[in-house]
């Protein structure tokens, strides 16, 4: 079964209790983007609101890191209450074996990111040492754009190359764009946890969106 993630970029920041509260039942996760406005042109929260939401979600948070030298900072975000921390590899480079075993070190799912430019090859060389990728399939940065469709081929190479080294268990999370309209092509091309910002909170319904996704 496919995982829904909420992105809270999306969400009310006046009323953050109310739309944590809104999707707690319905979300696996709560996807949560850190932005720099250095590695990304825009910033969005740190530490405060992720320790705000953790005290408030029934569910694990999953934090998206979208800055540079994420070595400074997985320890801070592990601390605030993250199970999830995902880097951008174009973020840490030759470094993000180091980022990924650092991560994990703390009791923490690590995952690499890529953005939509970026070959999916690149990070092959680190699929061991991951719980999970993260595939853009928007460029970081801003909630509330386009689908690349070019990204489910991108997904279907990495979920092919992740089986063929036996890494079966390694779940692929998708993350721009996503909807009920394109949550089926994105889990049939191997996506096994799809975020959705606001799909999900400009939604009448949230929890009817996830339903959507889940059952699409
Ligand atoms: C974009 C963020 C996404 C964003 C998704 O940089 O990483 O998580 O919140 O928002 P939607 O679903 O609206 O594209
Ligand atoms: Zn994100």
């Amino acid at each position: 079964m496919v995982q829904i993630a909420p992105s809270i970029l999306s969400a009310d920041f006046l009323h953050l209790s109310k739309d944590v509260e809104l999707v707690n039942n319905y979300a696996d996760l709560f996807h949560l983007d850190i932005m720099d406005g250095s590695f990304v042109p825009n910033i969005s929260f740190g530490f405060p609101v992720v320790e705000a939401i953790a005290k408030k979600a029934a569910k694990p948070l999953d934090v998206h890191l979208m800055i540079v030298n994420p070595e400074k900072y997985v320890e801070r975000f592990a601390k605030a209450g993250a199970s999830m921390i995902s880097f951008h590899y174009e973020a840490a480079r030759e470094n993000s074996g180091l980022v990924l075993r650092q991560i994990r070190d703390l009791g923490v799912k690590a995952g690499l990111v890529i953005n939509p430019d970026c070959p999916v090859e690149a990070i092959f060389p680190y699929l061991e040492e991951l719980d999970f990728v993260l595939i853009m399939s928007v460029f970081a940065g801003f909630g509330g754009q386009r689908f690349i469709p070019e990204s489910l081929e991108r997904i279907s190479c990495v979920r092919k190359e992740l089986d063929k080294r036996g890494l079966t268990n390694v779940p692929i999370e998708v993350d721009g764009g996503i909807g009920p309209a394109n949550a089926g092509s994105v889990k049939a091309a191997g996506a096994e946890i799809l975020v959705a910002g606001s799909s999900v909170f400009k939604a009448e319904s949230p929890s009817d969106a996830i339903s959507a996704m889940k059952n699409a």
